[in-house]
């Protein structure tokens, strides 16, 4: 499939190619791919196209190529990826960051700052963290939050600490291991998560589980098995006017928004729809105190 030696364009046309059946952005991830090779930016590709690969960079690229193709997530390859914005180191251990996600980190930080409170110091945390994203995005974006974040996966918790100091936060994001908040006892005005939400039946079905972490997929059999226990253990710690945010599987909306007006009576539970209009964010906000 590869000859012995190419230029960039012809690198990036072959690249675009092969990975054209597992990749729906080929000519993006090829490029991506290609640049991150030769530790160049995108831009600089384009303005070089006649340019040579040395042998090591051809071989470099050929390898990465065939992982590639071979539907390994170009992040992983990477070793980082963007997300709100801002850079998070990725590995197999921990879920890819998701476009999607950044729904919820728009909600809390809508949230954040209209309910301001007459003290400072808003307490928060993120349950099932994985690489940190939600609340590194959030705290980078929101000075008066402090997050607990939560996830029983140590090495994902290696990651996720990582991330928080490389982006300077870890005075007001701490890394805990914890089975979602079993044990924890402290009040808190927002929870967010992004806990595994595809029923067990389903996971083997889908391309993601041969390569990102089953802790991270796997949500039980009727997919709710987690967010269940968060829904109760979020009913004893929420403050009052307190916010809930739980990413959801859109096949979960029914489900999951009566059972969050089982254990909130009185609060106001929506469900709310990501950019491609899917049912995609579980919201409840708490009654305020009287
Ligand atoms: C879908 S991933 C989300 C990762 C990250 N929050 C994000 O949005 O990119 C779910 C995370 O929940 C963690 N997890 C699974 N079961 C858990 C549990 N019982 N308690 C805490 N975390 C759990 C997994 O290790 C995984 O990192």
């Amino acid at each position: 499939m590869f000859t012995d030696s190419k230029t960039i364009s012809q690198a990036l046309q072959e690249s675009t190619v092969a990975l054209a059946p597992v990749s729906e952005t080929a000519r993006l991830d090829s490029e991506v791919w290609l640049a991150y090779v030769l530790g160049v930016e995108r831009p600089w590709l384009l303005a070089h196209g006649e340019q040579e690969l040395s042998e090591q960079h051809l071989a470099d690229w050929q390898s990465g190529l065939q992982r590639l193709t071979g539907g390994e997530p170009l992040p992983y390859l990477l070793g980082h990826w963007e997300f709100y914005g801002l850079m998070f180191q990725v590995s197999p251990s921990v879920l890819i960051p998701r476009p999607e996600t950044e729904l919820l980190v728009d909600e809390a930080l809508a949230w954040l700052r209209t309910h301001r409170l007459r003290t400072p110091g808003r307490a928060a945390a993120d349950v099932g963290t994985g690489s940190a994203a939600i609340p590194v995005a959030i705290a980078a974006n929101e000075p008066d939050v402090t997050f607990h974040a939560i996830d029983i996966s140590p090495d994902a918790l290696a990651i996720a600490q990582t991330n928080v100091s490389q982006h300077g936060l870890a005075e007001r994001v701490h890394v805990s291991q914890g089975d979602l908040l079993a044990g924890f006892d402290a009040p808190l005005d927002l929870i967010t998560a992004n806990l595994p939400y595809i029923p067990s039946a389903r996971v083997p079905t889908l391309t993601v589980a041969k390569w990102e972490p089953l802790l991270a997929l796997d949500g039980g059999a009727d997919g709710l098995e987690l967010i269940r226990v968060l829904i109760q253990q979020a009913g004893r710690l929420l403050k009052p006017g307190g916010l809930f945010l739980e990413e959801i599987d859109p096949e979960l909306e029914d489900s999951v928004e009566a059972l969050a007006r089982q254990q909130w009576p009185t609060a106001q539970v929506e469900v709310l729809a990501d950019l491609t209009g899917r049912p995609r964010l579980l919201r409840v906000q708490l009654e305020a105190a009287k």
